[in-house]
């Protein structure tokens, strides 16, 4: 893969923003002694190299109710030397459709010879492991893994930590192009690559993200992601004292990031959970705030926005969705005690104007859950032992 190299980075404290880098070449052939100019402004990342940042990445598929042709297509897109791990939070009752899903990747691996993980969220044995292993964080009244794609996100993490994972990429289901989801994991493998810290996340830019309304419109920016891009842009101006742009993916859904960096982050519930991880890494280590962890702030820690080739088309679910998705992320900044009255002013000022909050109403806070770390992952290990059995056998059916 050839793609440009980091040309501009924002830094504050000991975090590294680098601005958005595109792709070249999705394929950019044998690997051959460069040409001595060529790794200035782009790098060549070898198919050897992002082989190896694969095999040691599991990538993470939150579902929930998505239709099986697409869920079909995003697991037929991943890498095979990545480990595909899904957690479902769909129903089982009336249709059994994580059977299906379950069935559906079996299938595929057990014709593709690949591994794979799939547990579904409200599986009392995986809430009673986490209870064991002393994280109730992501637990609800009834005991089990409260619904939410973030909840699923962060219990796949503790499946990554126990398949010995280095990295975890994120990618939903819902998505229509197979082609698109390798372009991802592709990206999240070159970013990851060049990283200078092993505490290292990277976040997709989509090129383009199609509406259908008369015709195709090959639209770039959705209204959730440039609002939350300019409130995140705020607090970092205002830290640094210079009028900055460098967040473009301030809602990204699709990300990856060391298992090291997911270890020490505090996670928002809900769609704050793309916002707030950035949010945290500022608090924790963008220099203003008391450094979270001492070695990452040594280390730094790297983030990298690769835009890609690919559009970005994915299940419309219409309705409440805006709203949704705005009203969290822009929570997740209001509340840091990093927010000053100036970008406060700006969230209340768009909250208001997309008439998703009153007068003298306040974004709500997001329910922020303890570092990942904090689990005992050996109790854990030993809790989910007969059941991770079951859920990482599927290759062998
Ligand atoms: N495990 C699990 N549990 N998965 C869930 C749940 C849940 O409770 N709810 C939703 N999902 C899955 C969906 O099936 C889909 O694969 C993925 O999580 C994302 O959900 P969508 O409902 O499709 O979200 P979206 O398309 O509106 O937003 C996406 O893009 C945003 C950026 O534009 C998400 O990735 C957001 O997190 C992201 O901010
Ligand atoms: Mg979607």
């Amino acid at each position: 893969m050839r793609i440009e190299s980091p040309r501009y980075t924002e830094r504050l404290g000991s975090v590294r923003i680098n601005d958005v880098q595109q792709v070249l070449e999705l394929d950019s052939g044998r690997a051959k002694e460069l040409l001595p100019h060529e790794n200035i402004a782009v790098q060549k990342i070898e198919e050897d190299v992002l082989k190896d940042f694969e095999e040691k990445m599991a990538i993470i598929i939150p579902t929930k109710d998505e239709k099986l042709k697409l869920f079909e297509g995003v697991i037929s897109g991943v890498p095979h030397e990545c480990l595909i791990i899904v957690v479902s939070n769909s129903q089982t009752k009336k249709i059994d459709r994580f059977r299906m899903e379950r069935d559906t990747l079996s299938q595929y691996c057990h014709f593709t010879r690949r591994e794979a993980m799939i547990i579904h969220q409200k599986d009392p044995a995986l809430a009673q492991a986490l209870a064991g292993a002393g994280y109730t964080d992501i637990l609800g009244e009834d005991g089990l893994v409260r619904d939410g794609k973030a909840e699923g996100m962060m219990a796949a993490t503790f499946m990554a930590m126990l398949a010995k994972k280095e990295y975890v990429g994120f990618v939903d289901a819902d998505n229509y192009f197979p082609g698109a989801v390798w372009e991802y994991v592709r990206c999240f493998a070159s970013g990851l690559s060049m990283a200078k810290s092993p505490y290292a996340m990277v976040r997709i830019l989509w090129r383009y993200k199609p509406k259908v309304s008369a015709g195709m419109y090959f639209r770039k920016w959705g209204r959730v992601s440039e609002i939350t891009n300019k409130c995140m842009n705020s607090l970092i101006s205002s830290k640094t004292g210079f009028e900055t742009g460098i967040i473009k993916t301030g809602n990204a859904g699709e990300h990856a990031m060391s298992l090291r960096l997911a270890e020490i982050l505090p996670c928002a519930s809900s769609y704050a959970v793309e916002p707030q991880e950035l949010v945290a890494v500022f608090e924790g280590f963008g220099g203003v705030l008391p450094m979270a962890h001492p070695t990452a702030a040594k280390d730094g820690v790297e983030i990298f926005q690769i835009e890609t080739r690919n559009p970005h088309l994915h299940e419309e679910k219409g309705g409440q969705h805006l709203e949704g998705m705005l009203l969290p992320g822009l929570g997740a900044i209001y509340h840091s005690p990093l927010c000053e009255a100036e970008t406060k002013q700006m969230i209340l000022g768009e909250l208001r104007q997309q008439g998703m909050i009153k007068p003298r109403e306040r974004p709500p806070k997001p329910h922020i859950n303890a570092p990942l770390r904090n689990i005992d992952l050996k109790k854990f290990s030993e809790a989910m032992e007969e059941s991770l059995a079951s859920y990482s056998a599927l290759e062998e059916q």
